[in-house]
Formats: structure tokens, C-alpha cells, sequence
């Protein structure tokens, strides 16, 4: 049975990897942060599984992540913990750096203490925001890369160090640089869940508007759970390499908000420029999305389009599995279905207050 450690477990793609290796047959450890809320939801329906197991740890404390790397002894390393979110990364940039630049260090570096590094093959989460102010379209392995945040340019030591630890000590160390992926287990500050959750509360009377930045900017946005089976295929070649990994689509925020709200049954039409656009609902007239400054960045990526060749020739990935109709989809139906229960929720314990005030119960 292999043996693979995950960091970033808890997040969306580390919980879709580990029930992917867990149906490969892999034994599956996760490094999960100690919090005083224990936020746990992607994982909770593993917890307690034969061949799941969790470990504290964090990648800002190189003496843990050795100890879990040491007591494990891994076949293989999934590195997808970060602070990924990019525009936290302009607020906390040290931390950033801490996590997503040094982070991967102690990674390599544990491994190499721990005498494994002929054995362990380690798989690096880079990203499409290495291409930050892009420098060509669409992007792939070879395209230069021009980090446009705090958050980019961390990634971007954690890139050049798997590079490094490859060609100096001959590691099985790979790049996934893998461009937007999204599903309904995306965080939900991100844009596409943030759209997906706002056009299921607007369509069951929860929210009144959707406050966005940049509708203009362009992304190439694949399915998370399609995504995950590309770290694995790349560790599981004869020699690493690295792979940009993308749908080769590209669509607007504006269009990803119109296609959510018409799975939620709007039809909305954009009006206006800049700061001015809104999103107007066609049957009542009624703004339901307008611009705020407060979600523009001081410097915003605004053209990521990917070029998957690579990954589907040498790793025989196929890029066109889930379509962006069906990601929009997926993502609408599971936000529709979670405030219904919560709305179902209230009407509960709104009866139960009632009844309990009425001493129907007691
Ligand atoms: P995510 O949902 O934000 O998950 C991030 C994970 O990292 C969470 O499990 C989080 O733990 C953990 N983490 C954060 N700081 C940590 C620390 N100091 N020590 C240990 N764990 C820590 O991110 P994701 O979308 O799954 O992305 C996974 C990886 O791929 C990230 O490295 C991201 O930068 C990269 N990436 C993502 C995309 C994308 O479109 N999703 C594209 C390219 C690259 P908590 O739950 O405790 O916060
Ligand atoms: N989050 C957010 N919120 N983004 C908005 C909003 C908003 O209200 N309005 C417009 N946007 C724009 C952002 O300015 C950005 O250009 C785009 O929507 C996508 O933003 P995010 O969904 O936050 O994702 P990201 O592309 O910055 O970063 C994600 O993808 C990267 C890969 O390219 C993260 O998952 C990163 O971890 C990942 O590396």
C-alpha cells in the first residue's frame, strides 16, 4: 500500500485528492492546523476511514512537518497548503512568504532529513499567477513569468526551489502549475463561489445585491475534482517535470456572473462602465450586482488563459471533462440546495420558538 502525505487537506483540492488516492488504495495522511474552531467540513465524511489518517502540523514550523514526514515516511507529498488567496496575500505579505515561498523549503528539506529524498516524490502546487502581468496568450511551460502580487511572487521561490532541489539532488520533485479550478467545495471569499452563493441567497430572498471588483477580468477556470487526478498522473511518471494544467477556455467574471444567475433562474443584463456597471435583473429591472472599490487590488491579474497540450499529451489528461456550462452548474445547484437547508433551518427553529413560547412543547 503507498503511503502520501497531503498538506492542505482541509482545503478544496486537498480534500478531493484525498478521496481520489483513498479510491487509488493509497493509505493517506493529512496535515491539518490546530484552530480553536475546528474547521473541518471538507474531510468530516473521511474522518474515521481505516486508511485516513490526520497530523497537526504547519508549514510555518519546519520541526512538525519533519516529524509527520519522518513518522510516515512517505511514497509521496501532495504540497498544497498555502495562504491562497491573493488578495490577503497584499495584507499579510510576510505570512505569505512565510507559507507559500519558505513553506515549500522545509518541505524539501524535510524530506532530505529524513534520508528520503531517493524515494519520496513530491508534488509542488504552482500556479497560473506566475504568469501575473502576462507576457504572452495563452500561457504554457515555456511563457515567462511575471509575478503581480505578494502571493505570486512567493509562489514563485516555491517554483525555482522544486526546480533547484531537482537538478541538485536528483529529487522527484514536479511544478502543477495549475491555472483556476473551482467546485462547490471552493472557498467561499473566492470570486466564482462568492458569485454562486450570492445568485442562490438573491434567488431565495437572503441577499438584496452582489458588491464585485473587476467584472473585465479573464480567467481560464476548470473543475477541482478534474484537477486533482493531474497531481497524481505527474508523480507517477518514469521523470519529473513540470505541467501547466488548464480547460485552454477563457471567460470574463461578467460572463461567469450572468451564467450562475441564469442557473438560478435570473436573467441579468450588464449596463455601464467601470466603477458604474451594474447587473440588472430583465424581468424586474431591479440592481442585483454593482461594482466596489473595495474588491479591486493594487495590482490584478487580468488575463490567464492556459495552454494544456502538455498534460494531455505526455500525461494523457483530458482538459475538456467538465465544461464551464457544467462547472457554472455544479456550483449553482450545490449553493441552491445549501440555503434551502438553511432556510428550512430557520423555519424550524422559528416554529420551535413559537411552539415552545405557546407551550405546545416544552
Ligand atoms: P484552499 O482551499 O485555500 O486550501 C489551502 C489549504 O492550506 C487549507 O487546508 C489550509 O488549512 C492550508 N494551510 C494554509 N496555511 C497553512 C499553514 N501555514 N500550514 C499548514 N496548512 C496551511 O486552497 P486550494 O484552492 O485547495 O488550493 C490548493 C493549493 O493550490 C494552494 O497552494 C493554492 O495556492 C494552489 N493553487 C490553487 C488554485 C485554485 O484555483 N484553486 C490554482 C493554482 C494553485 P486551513 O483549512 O486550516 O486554513
Ligand atoms: N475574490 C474576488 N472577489 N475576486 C474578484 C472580485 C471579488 O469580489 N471581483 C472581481 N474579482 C476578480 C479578481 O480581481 C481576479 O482578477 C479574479 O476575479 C479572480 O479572483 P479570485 O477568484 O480571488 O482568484 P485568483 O485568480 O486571484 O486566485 C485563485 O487562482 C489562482 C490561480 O490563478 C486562487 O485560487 C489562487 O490560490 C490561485 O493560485
Amino acid at each position: 500500500m503507498k503511503k502520501a502525505v497531503i498538506t492542505g487537506v482541509t482545503g478544496q483540492d486537498g480534500s478531493f485528492l484525498a478521496e481520489f488516492l483513498l479510491e487509488k488504495g493509497y493509505e493517506v495522511h493529512g496535515i491539518i492546523r490546530r484552530a480553536s474552531t475546528d474547521y473541518r467540513e471538507r474531510i468530516a465524511h473521511l474522518e474515521g476511514r481505516p486508511h485516513f489518517h490526520l497530523h497537526y502540523g504547519d508549514l510555518a514550523d519546519s520541526i512538525g512537518i519533519t516529524q509527520v514526514v519522518f513518522s510516515v515516511k512517505p511514497d509521496e507529498i501532495y504540497n498544497l497548503a498555502a495562504q491562497s488567496h491573493v488578495q490577503v496575500s497584499f495584507d499579510s505579505p510576510e505570512y505569505t512568504a512565510n507559507v507559500d515561498a519558505t513553506g515549500v523549503l522545509r518541505i524539501l528539506e524535510a524530506v532530505r532529513a529524513c534520508g528520503l529524498e531517493k524515494i519520496c516524490r513530491i508534488y509542488q502546487a504552482s500556479t497560473s499567477e506566475l504568469y501575473g502581468r502576462v507576457e504572452a496568450v495563452p500561457q504554457d511551460e515555456n511563457t515567462p513569468f511575471h509575478p503581480y502580487s505578494p502571493y505570486a511572487v512567493a509562489k514563485q521561490y516555491g517554483y525555482w526551489i522544486v526546480r533547484e532541489y531537482r537538478d541538485a539532488y536528483n529529487m522527484f520533485c514536479c511544478n502543477g502549475i495549475l491555472f483556476n479550478h473551482e467546485s462547490e467545495r471552493r472557498g467561499e471569499t473566492f470570486v466564482t463561489r462568492k458569485i454562486t452563493l450570492a445568485a442562490a441567497r438573491i434567488k431565495q430572498g437572503k441577499q438584496d445585491k452582489l458588491y464585485l471588483g473587476n467584472l473585465g477580468s479573464l480567467r481560464d477556470w476548470g473543475y477541482a475534482k478534474d484537477y486533482v487526478e493531474c497531481m497524481w498522473l505527474m508523480l507517477q511518471q518514469d521523470t519529473p517535470d513540470d505541467y501547466v494544467i488548464a480547460t485552454g477556455e477563457q471567460h470574463s467574471v461578467r460572463e461567469f456572473c450572468q451564467l450562475a444567475f441564469h442557473e438560478a433562474g435570473i436573467e441579468l443584463e450588464f449596463k455601464g462602465e467601470g466603477l458604474h456597471e451594474q447587473g440588472i435583473d430583465k424581468a424586474t429591472g431591479k440592481v442585483l450586482v454593482e461594482v466596489s472599490p473595495d474588491f479591486y487590488r493594487p495590482t490584478d491579474v487580468v488575463n490567464l488563459w492556459g495552454n494544456p497540450a502538455k498534460a494531455k499529451r505526455q500525461l494523457g489528461w483530458n482538459p475538456s471533462k467538465t465544461s464551464f456550462k457544467e462547472l457554472v452548474k455544479i456550483m449553482v445547484q450545490a449553493d441552491m440546495a445549501k440555503v434551502a437547508v438553511e432556510r428550512a433551518g430557520e423555519k424550524v427553529r422559528v416554529n420551535l420558538e413559537e411552539y415552545l413560547e405557546k407551550g405546545i412543547v416544552k
